[in-house]
């Protein structure tokens, strides 16, 4: 392995798109510090991502959602002694269903998930980061991040939190050697599905879903080159360009109407 790009944290690495894309750093000369809570799994891209950067690989068992998480990871990739270049704020969840019905509590937990914890590592590793030479976060959101969706309210509005604070992040931290990318995918075919509870729209999830990988080499390649924002593969561009064009309530109606089909109204 030539090139050494230092060190990348990634979150939710045990499977799916963070371990594609903890792979995909690892292709690229990054050393990867791996997260999550299946330690087997882990150990599992560990093992692969050592194949391919020549050993620089460790893995960390955390529920982030645990209230020392943050503290512990933090410890670790301070105490390791290793130069932190990049960041990646994965792990998330999706909760299928109406706001008024879903348990308050589980709502909740995807939140803290999906916003809270992605901003308290950032907020705590960004001094490690701005120690390198060049540095990255790559947040990831979704593409439910451009419109409303009814059935995933709080995922979609988690999600555009993600791309919001990613770009205003972005400008803050212009003058220093931290870049910020944000990564909108649309379907990607992992374990999110079947975790939020969306098994009724696996036919759509496989008809026009990617594999993760070349969403994960996109999301790498974005961040390598310090772009604000990408949305992997062409027929989600064009989708997101089109939506662009419409104005805000057809596509909130048309994107919802996908869903609501699917998912009967509670009582009906
Ligand atoms: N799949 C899609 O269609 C899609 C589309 C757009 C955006 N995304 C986003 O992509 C990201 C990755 O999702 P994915 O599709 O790869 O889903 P996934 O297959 O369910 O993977 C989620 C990852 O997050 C980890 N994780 C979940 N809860 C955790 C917790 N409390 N503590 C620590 N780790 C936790 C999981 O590991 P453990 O279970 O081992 O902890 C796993 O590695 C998410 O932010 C998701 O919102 C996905």
């Amino acid at each position: 392995m030539s090139i050494d790009r230092g060190y990348a944290l990634v979150t939710g690495a045990s499977q799916g798109l963070g371990a594609a894309i903890a792979l995909e750093l690892a292709r690229q000369g990054f050393g990867v510090l791996l997260v999550a809570r299946t330690t087997a799994a882990l150990e599992h891209v560990r093992a692969q991502a050592a194949a391919l950067n020549g050993g620089r690989a460790q893995v960390l068992a955390a529920d982030l959602l645990a209230p020392d998480a943050v503290d512990r990871i933090v410890a670790w990739a301070e105490g390791s002694g290793l130069p932190l270049t990049a960041l990646v704020n994965n792990a998330g969840q999706g909760l299928w269903g109406y706001f008024r019905t879903l348990p308050l509590d589980t709502q909740l937990r995807m939140m803290r998930l999906n916003m809270d914890v992605p901003v308290q590592l950032t907020y705590r590793l960004l001094p490690l980061l701005q120690r390198a030479e060049r540095a990255y976060i790559l947040n990831i959101a979704s593409m439910t991040a451009y419109h409303a969706l009814a059935t995933m309210a709080l995922y979609s509005g988690s999600k555009a939190f993600v791309l919001r604070w990613s770009r205003s992040l972005r400008i803050e931290l212009q003058g220093t050697p931290v870049r910020v990318t944000c990564v909108c995918p649309g379907s990607v075919i992992t374990g999110f599905t079947e975790r939020a509870g969306m098994q009724a729209m696996d036919d759509l999830a496989r008809k026009f879903g990617s594999a993760p990988a070349p969403v994960a080499k996109t999301a790498v390649a974005a961040m390598l080159r310090g772009r604000a924002e990408v949305v992997p593969g062409l027929l989600n561009r064009v989708t997101v360009a089109l939506q662009g064009l419409l104005p805000t309530s057809l596509n909130e109606r048309v994107a919802s109407g996908i869903y609501l089909k699917r998912l009967p109204r509670p009582g009906a």
